[in-house]
């Protein structure tokens, strides 16, 4: 017989989308909870003592009055630009070519790239993420120790090899030819094995000429079940330069569409000085909108509009866009998404923030059916959450008269403190 584990908890699964339906019925909060797990994955949910009398045979870990929810789901971040977050005083492309470009280099030597991947995944199971889905850089090998790291921690991982031809220094660009033909062998060796899966990764319109863009969309037309990520958007003067570039295109979303890369699938970071040709699109066709809060607001990018495109019906997920984005953390990641909607005068619901650092950054990623969420059958990927890590925490928390009011305080303050247990596939992380 398997063996099972049942722990024991307050759970927090949700039951749909809490943006639009109400949240009384997309949020289910239950303060004696317990969640069993079998073959790596939830076998079974329940109260607390009923799943005690049901299951003797599980071995029981209880988290007392910890929060067991899914792991965190981190839908766009750079893991080669670990050791650059935090570089000051510059805004997109002076920060790109100051910090990003020359650390990216590095990555050339294999070394590196299995030193920092190991730093990266270790940094964020810390802070409870189970699944990214990351950048790489140009180099094929920083795809291998990426992938190779996350093979080993057991991880449901996305990543994909960076690919530039253009606005990017000697020793970080490819060409159109070679990226198409290293992406293509990274994506039938990797796209697939175990958990792992490829994503189609032009950097951003700037630094791709069309003929790599092309390329990138050929590839996508050739295996449509791949991701596709990019950048869009994310600075007024990057949204100028654009259109200096591509002179025929509409707006920048269609120098993506001109060249086949646009579609379900396709991961679209920042998002922020969309036009409304540009929504209406990325709407029609079901694409994935991916908001960077602490990224914004560091490199200067601008608010998000997440009430307006939420009410349109986006496919939205949320996101560190580490080193761009300050913080390795997706509950810091939420408290920003909240400050970033109080300054638009929107404010979001803790069970909003929550959803999309889980169920709606995997919805983004189109792994709703997997990770994100605590269901039977989905794969055992969960955080276990200290309510009260720090004394200022503890203090608000012991003043809550909801259990939101109780989860707000370590969304706005809690770190990896608040990160009492990770579990990966149902194992100890
Ligand atoms: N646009 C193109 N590349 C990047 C990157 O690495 N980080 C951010 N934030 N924006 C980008
Ligand atoms: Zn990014």
């Amino acid at each position: 017989m398997t063996r099972q584990t049942l722990l024991l908890g307050q759970t927090l699964r949700y039951l749909a989308d809490p943006f639009h339906a109400g949240l009384d019925d997309s949020a289910v909060w239950d303060s004696d909870g317990a969640v069993l797990l079998a073959d790596g994955r939830v076998a079974d949910l329940g109260s607390g003592a009923a799943m005690r009398a049901a299951h003797p045979q599980a071995d029981i870990v209880d988290y007392g009055d910890a929060l067991i929810t899914a792991g965190f789901v981190d839908a766009h971040a750079h893991y080669p630009q670990t050791a650059i977050i935090a570089s000051w005083g510059k805004r997109l492309i002076d920060w790109l070519n100051s910090y990003t470009f020359p650390e990216e280099m590095r990555f050339e030597d294999r070394a590196v790239a299995d030193e920092i991947a190991a730093r990266y995944l270790s940094l964020t199971r810390g802070h409870g993420t189970t699944t990214v889905a990351s950048y790489c850089t140009i180099h094929a090998e920083s795809v291998d120790a990426f992938f190779g790291a996350a093979l080993e921690s057991g991880q449901r991982m996305v990543a994909g090899k960076t690919c530039m031809d253009r606005n990017a220094p000697d020793g970080l660009r490819d060409t159109a030819k070679s990226a198409y033909d290293d992406s293509k062998a990274l994506l039938e060796k990797w796209h697939g094995c175990g958990r792992l899966s490829y994503a189609i990764t032009p950097r951003f319109s700037p630094t791709s000429t069309p003929d790599q863009l092309a390329a990138m969309g050929a590839l996508w037309a050739e295996h449509p079940d791949c991701l596709m990520q990019t950048h869009l958007s994310e600075q007024t003067d990057e949204v100028e330069w654009v259109a200096r570039l591509f002179p025929e295109a509409r707006d920048y979303l269609d120098t993506y569409e001109m060249h086949g890369l646009l579609g379900p699938g396709g991961l679209y970071g920042h998002a922020i000085h969309l036009t409304p040709r540009e929504r209406a699109r990325l709407r029609e066709v079901d694409a994935s909108l991916i908001h960077c809060p602490t990224s914004n607001s560091f490199i200067g990018s601008g608010l998000f509009d997440m009430q307006g495109l939420m009410a349109e019906g986006q496919r939205i997920g949320l996101a560190t866009d580490t080193g761009g984005g300050s913080s390795f953390s997706m509950l810091r990641t939420m408290a920003a998404a909240y400050e970033i909607g109080q300054l638009r005068g929107n404010a979001l619901h803790p069970a909003q923030l929550y959803w999309l650092a889980t169920a709606g950054a995997a919805r983004a990623l189109r792994v709703d059916d997997k990770i994100g969420n605590l269901a039977p059958g989905m794969e055992a990927d969960l955080v276990v959450l200290d309510l009260a890590s720090t004394p200022a925490i503890a203090q608000r928390a012991a003043r809550a008269q909801t259990p939101w009011e109780a989860l707000f305080p370590t969304i706005m303050m809690g770190d990896d403190r608040a990160v009492r247990e990770v579990w990966i596939a149902g194992q100890r992380a």
